[in-house]
């Protein structure tokens, strides 16, 4: 699918988004191992988090869904059952990953497969510290999906992530459920927080400390979960396109209401204001242990700035919309230890410099990140998702301030987080 966009005169209005794809993958997870029914408000649209219900299903687990409403039976720890079918995990790290920690803990086998870009991402970093649980996981050439998993009964593990993931943090603490005893994850870099709140919130027993190697989370495994109602937020990284899109084009100002404003995934918004973007919070609540906020956000001439250690980690999600922003400053951005960009849904450092190139903005590709010069001028193209969500939307973002019509080939890419998006921005940029 195509997608024409034509230069916006101005970005305005008010909107509501879509529920946090890492939050509504985690309630529908921790639902269907926890005891009676939960219910998710604002469960996100995404494929990503679709495939991740699909899963769940196919555990033996009953899963309603009304538009952006998901109920889920759970069963408790011992309540799923050996699925009759490979489990589909589509284009979803998340749900391969995460999945494989409640997978590893189960009296059957499980495998699990994804499509052509999930199959080629890492998987030896969940894989081990699994194995040293006790589990048997199979996955081609030793680190790819499709993977087959051998579910045993755990023992619990005391594990330091060798890179900044919270994805597989989060595959450690839930193998860490059915395991006796305590589990505890260490973290160099601080990830997304999001597990350890929703895990408290369904009644697990988890602490956290700062240690000299970093921080650290302690679950007791075998805890008693109990089915919840919540409501997942806006998705923050969602939000971030349209959060660009304002500052970009002269004269929006834009409000963004009830979005996930957890600090461990709000770096954007404090890099943005320290750039000197005008970026205000009116309203800021706490609903089930995340923060949760309206933004209002205006066009801004912005200075540019680095993105770099820790920072990089925490809005790694929002590194390529920041790219095209980057170069609109005065400085530019410059964005580095980012490796694990070259292993996202796309190559995110190669597509990105591949597409800034045909907006006619000079980008300097680096192992682990790039170098954009500031006050460069975009230049209407053709730009491809290369099936990649966060590409295809960070383009059509840039085309908003580019000098004719552009063109995004393979805009559906975007249904993978936001299926509602192409909608979104035909509304607020007129
Ligand atoms: C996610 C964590 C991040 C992020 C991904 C979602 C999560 O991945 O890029 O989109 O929900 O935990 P890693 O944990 O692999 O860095």
């Amino acid at each position: 699918m195509e997608k024409r966009i034509s230069p916006a005169r101005a970005i305005t209005g008010a909107i509501t988004l879509p529920g946090d794809k890492s939050i509504s993958h985690r309630y529908a997870m921790i639902s269907a191992i926890a005891e009676g029914d939960s219910r998710i408000h604002n469960y996100s649209t995404g494929a990503d988090c679709h495939s991740t219900l699909g899963c769940v299903r196919a555990l033996g687990i009953e899963v309603e869904v009304a538009g952006t409403e998901v109920r889920i039976k759970g069963k408790g720890l011992d309540g799923l059952r050996a699925p009759a079918a490979d489990l589909d995990a589509g284009n979803s790290g998340s749900t391969i990953r995460m999945l494989s920690g409640i997978l590893a803990a189960q009296p059957f086998l499980t495998r699990i497969f994804g499509d052509e870009s999930l199959s080629r991402r890492p998987m030896q970093r969940i894989m081990r510290p699994l194995a040293e649980m006790g589990a048997e996981i199979h996955a081609r050439e030793g680190k790819f999906p499709p993977l087959a998993i051998h579910g045993t009964r755990l023992g619990p593990i005391d594990y330091t992530l060798p890179v900044p993931s919270a994805q597989v943090k989060t595959c450690v603490l839930f193998a860490g459920l059915f395991a006796e005893g305590q589990t505890s994850v260490t973290e160099p870099v601080a990830s997304r927080d999001h597990t350890e709140i929703a895990l408290r919130e369904f009644g697990a027993e988890l602490s956290t400390g700062i240690t000299p190697a970093g921080r650290q989370i302690t679950l007791t495994g075998r805890p008693h979960l109990t089915g919840r109602e919540l409501v997942a937020p806006s998705d923050l990284s969602s939000a971030a396109f349209f959060i660009v899109a304002a500052l970009l084009v002269p004269g929006s100002q834009l409000t963004i209401r009830g979005v996930g404003l957890n600090p461990t995934r709000s770096a954007l918004l404090d890099l943005l204001t320290a750039m000197g973007a005008k970026i205000l919070i009116p309203k800021l609540e706490s609903r089930n242990g995340e923060l949760v906020g309206d933004i209002v956000v205006q066009h801004s001439e912005l200075k540019g700035g680095t993105v770099e250690g820790a920072l990089t980690a925490a809005l790694i999600d929002e590194i390529p919309v920041l790219a095209v922003l980057g170069a609109a400053t005065e400085e530019g951005l410059t964005v580095r230890d980012a490796g694990e960009l070259r292993v996202k849904e796309t190559d995110r450092i190669r597509t990105v410099v591949e597409n800034l190139g045909r907006l006619g903005v000079e980008a300097e590709e680096r192992a682990d990140g790039m170098v954009i010069p500031g006050r460069q001028k975009f230049r209407a193209g053709e730009f491809d998702s290369f099936g990649d969500h966060r590409i295809a939307m960070a383009f059509a973002v840039a085309a908003l301030r580019a000098d004719g019509e552009s063109v995004i080939e393979g805009a559906e890419a975007a249904s993978v987080s936001f299926p509602e998006f192409w909608s979104t921005l035909a509304r607020i940029a007129g």
